[in-house]
């Protein structure tokens, strides 16, 4: 994330962390060429907008905590590490609540062009009223409309990166002079209970027309939003049973088309297992948990500074992340408390990190794969940079002496990268109902 704090709050004061540089052009060209030094498919981006001000109902917390705010586009960053790489694919945040399909669905185009088709869309409709004011709106929409929000604007901007342009507008115009035939080109012309719209896409089909699309589906809903629409699906980490039966139920939802499913993982890594515990004491000196409780709140839409450490927290519907309230439920214990939270609180985050030595943690890593059926992980950075580096330098290497990590990227797109497949989204996938071939 282009800010300061993202998962692991407070680790930004560590003497070392350079998060802090999140505005420097060489923090991002770095970041890539060592991911992919290290063959990673991918940077993940988020991006929330809005500002947590939901603990003691005001921003200090967050700002004092530099949690998810200063906070840069995301978008922004990609060109400049496109062309620090050749293979690194790019999994962009962004908040369609806020965007026009027509503008959104151009750059979104523009960024898989310049990136010859390393594009990647995590979808994500918000989930603070802060972003709703700074748009002029009072709240957010509930939670379940907002998925009916994102499933007419994926239709509309399915129509336009895959329908607007035929795949042969170019060589047809080239065969007659001419840069494109104007007969392979045509409107998109929507009219729905949120959107209207009657243009031309104005970028010609890029390398992959639309982006690798990711999700974080795990509410009833967002689970079926997910089984229609992503290729990839982000999970938490959490107990491993509760992980492999939600991977398992969202696989059988989008079956028959095959999802990548990444879990959340923090690792701590050392060459031995002192040396790792070592390093966990010396980061968790600088965690902190007036961040963490500044971020919980927003995340969860509960404001944690109104409890009492052992009173019972009340959980009623919520309109934040649904799922996030869920598993804090579950792992706090029988009684939801903010002392039983902040007791899980080890680096900053309500994410328990994997500690140990490289072998330890290869196999943990392995481990999950082979229990709870993910096809990979969503790494959270701790100290930046020596967290990528010693994933890159000691944890990939032991990976691939286990046969569990590739020696080479495969040739292509993001898409043809992750699912050996072609360029362009097939059926049933609805993107590609929508093409004009
Ligand atoms: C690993 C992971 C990353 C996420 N990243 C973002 C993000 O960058 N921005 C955002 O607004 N929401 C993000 N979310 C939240 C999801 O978009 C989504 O709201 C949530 O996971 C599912 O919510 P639900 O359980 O209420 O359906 C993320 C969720 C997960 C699990």
């Amino acid at each position: 994330m282009a800010c300061v704090g993202h998962i692991q709050q407070g680790l930004w004061r560590h003497p070392r962390d350079r998060a802090t540089d999140y505005n420097k052009l060489d923090y991002w060209t770095g970041m890539a060429r060592t991911l992919e030094r290290g063959l990673f498919d991918g940077l993940f981006l988020a991006d929330v907008l809005g500002i947590y001000d939901v603990y003691g109902g005001s921003p200090d917390a967050a700002l004092r905590e530099a949690v998810q705010v200063p906070l840069l586009d995301p978008m922004l960053l990609v060109p400049a590490m496109a062309a620090a790489t050749q293979h690194l694919g790019f999994g962009i945040t962004c908040n369609l609540a806020y965007e026009a399909p027509y503008l959104f669905a151009r750059r979104v185009s523009t960024l898989d062009h310049l990136t010859g088709g390393r594009a990647g869309w995590n979808i994500v409709t918000g989930y603070l009223d802060s972003a709703a004011r700074a748009m002029g709106l009072q709240r957010q929409m509930a939670h379940d409309d907002r998925y009916d929000l994102a499933d007419e604007y994926m239709d509309l901007v399915y129509a336009l990166w895959e329908g607007s342009w035929a795949g042969d507008a170019r060589a047809r115009g080239e065969a007659m002079g001419a840069y494109a035939d104007p007969a392979r080109v045509r409107p998109v012309r929507h009219q729905g209970a949120q959107y209207r719209l009657d243009a031309i896409h104005l970028a010609e089909p890029s390398p992959q027309r639309t982006p690798l699309l990711f999700q974080a589906g795990a509410s009833d809903r967002g689970r079926q939003f997910a089984a229609r629409h992503a290729e990839c699906v982000f999970v938490n980490g959490g107990a491993k049973p509760a992980v492999a039966s939600l991977v398992a139920d969202l696989r059988a939802r989008a079956n028959p088309r095959p999802l990548k499913v990444l879990v959340g993982a923090t690792l701590v890594i050392g060459r031995t297992e002192a040396e790792a515990r070592d390093k966990l004491e010396d980061y968790r000196r600088h965690a902190s948990v007036e961040g963490a409780l500044a971020h919980a709140s927003a995340s969860l839409g509960i404001d944690f500074a109104r409890y009492g450490m052992d009173e019972p927290i009340e959980t009623g519907p919520t309109q934040a992340i649904q799922s996030n309230v869920e598993a804090m439920k579950k792992a706090a214990g029988p009684v939801f408390t903010k002392r039983g939270l902040i007791d899980r609180f080890i680096l900053g985050s309500r994410q328990p990190p994997i500690v140990g030595s490289v072998e330890q943690v290869a196999e943990a890593l392995i481990g999950w794969v082979e229990e709870a059926d993910v096809d990979g992980f969503n790494l959270s950075r701790t100290v930046m940079p020596e967290c990528l580096e010693d994933v890159v330098d000691l944890l990939v290497p032991a990976l691939q002496e286990r046969g569990a990590y590739k020696r080479a990227y495969a040739p292509g797109t993001f898409r043809e990268k992750l699912f050996g497949a072609g360029p362009l989204l097939e059926a049933p996938h609805p993107a590609a109902a929508r093409r004009f071939t």
